[in-house]
């Protein structure tokens, strides 16, 4: 891989470049969207994800080349006009990412050639996007031997996310791809980012990951809007309760006071935040007891919240994770990331794995009319430097 990308970045850019990095895409075990809302998320960083090979300039130009849009060619732009442009596509990560790194004070004064190959299947809700943003990250840290911390890429990252490209998304998939550890998931609160690296030990199981290929189309307007309708949830308990988030909440607690919420609609918002805060801390405990029944329990009944009060599953993912979930050897099955489309997640037992695919990938094919397809989860360390030769 290592050689084929560095030859592919001699024929894109004419020179040739030895320093090579990777940035993992990442799957959420459980705790979906309750990044935005205060609670926890127990994510974890996988081995597919995107490579970077990079080289500095004696100008101040920035030239970017993605294997993955090779058809859009090198998209170029100056060190002195970092400004968003939707013409400028994918780039925006890579450019974002340069915008506040230079806004912040870090030193960055000559120009660079990027290649960037992902393996993450293109919108399959495996965070492409985070990945190209920590990458960068890493690079210009190691390029420019800028003296910042993981974590404040993982902050730089998620501000790109919601200042520069507009979508108001929480901080889970940064701080996965950033602070991932091989074999282990991150149970991280987001109120305070305090964080406990646990295990990831399946036994006889394995994380299958099945992908809807389902286009994410309106995601990220749908994602706008549930997260205004949980601030108006929000608001409105505010008006009883000494709360600064809906994670704060117990489920008593919200059953006890959810009436004061204007809306049949937003009560429903702000119960799946509650509720699945509450099984992403039951998850972990059970994850560490080796106790995966209820772990697998509490993916399904994430999925049925994700589902019925939250609405943002849809067709293709109630499929795929129906179908996953009576399959022997299945201990639970969820929808990960955002939803409408993406990809859902099914614990399966090894020795089933081959069966579970064919029956759930029929399924899939003859309800929704295409085919769905299926990885395994390998459990990766964060975004990071591959390699040097010299
Ligand atoms: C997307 C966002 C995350 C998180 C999930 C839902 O992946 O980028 O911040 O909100 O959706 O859990």
């Amino acid at each position: 891989m290592e050689n084929k990308l560095k030859s592919l970045f001699h024929s894109v850019f004419g020179t040739s470049a030895n320093d090579i990095y990777f940035a993992p895409g990442r799957i959420n075990l459980i705790g979906e969207h309750t990044d935005y809302n205060g609670g926890s998320v127990f994510p974890a960083a996988i081995t597919i994800g995107t490579y970077g090979v990079a080289k500095k300039r004696e100008d101040q130009l920035i030239r970017l080349y993605s294997e993955n849009f090779s058809d859009l060619g090198i998209i170029e732009f100056s060190l002195a006009d970092l400004t968003y442009r939707k013409e400028d596509d994918w780039t925006n990560y890579p450019k974002g990412m340069l915008h506040y790194l230079i806004e912040d004070g870090y030193s960055i004064d000559q120009g660079m050639d990027i290649l960037f190959y992902g393996n993450i299947p293109n919108g399959a809700g495996l965070s492409s996007s985070a990945s190209i943003e920590l990458l960068t990250g890493v690079i210009l840290q190691d390029l420019f031997d800028l003296n910042i911390q993981m974590l404040d890429l993982v902050l730089l990252g998620k501000r790109v996310e919601n200042q520069f490209i507009g979508v108001n998304s929480g901080i889970m998939d940064q701080f996965a791809i950033g602070m991932g550890k091989k074999d282990h998931a991150i149970l991280l609160d987001t109120n305070t980012l305090k964080y406990e690296l646990v295990p990831a030990v399946f036994g006889e199981h394995v994380i299958a990951i099945m992908n809807t290929n389902k286009r994410r189309e309106l995601a990220d307007s749908k994602y706008n809007e549930r997260r205004a309708e949980c601030e108006q949830a929000l608001k409105d308990l505010q008006t009883v309760l000494p709360i600064n988030s809906l994670g704060e909440l117990t489920e008593e607690q919200f059953e006890q006071h959810k009436q004061v919420i204007s809306d049949d609609t937003l009560i429903k918002r702000a119960k799946h935040a509650v509720t699945e805060n509450q099984r992403t801390i039951k998850a972990k405990k059970a994850l560490v007891e080796n106790d995966l029944q209820t772990f697998g329990q509490l993916l399904n009944a994430s999925h049925a919240s994700l589902k019925e009060d939250y609405e943002v599953t849809g067709v293709e993912l109630d499929t795929l994770v129906s179908a996953a979930q009576v399959q022997p050897g299945v201990l639970g099955a969820r929808m990960t990331g955002a939803g409408f489309g993406g990809c859902g997640i099914a614990l399966v037992k090894e020795t089933n794995l081959d069966e579970f695919i064919e029956q759930v990938g029929q399924t899939y094919q003859e309800e929704i009319g295409y085919s769905a397809d299926f990885y395994i989860a390998n459990i990766d360390d964060g975004a990071r430097k591959l390699y040097n030769e010299e």
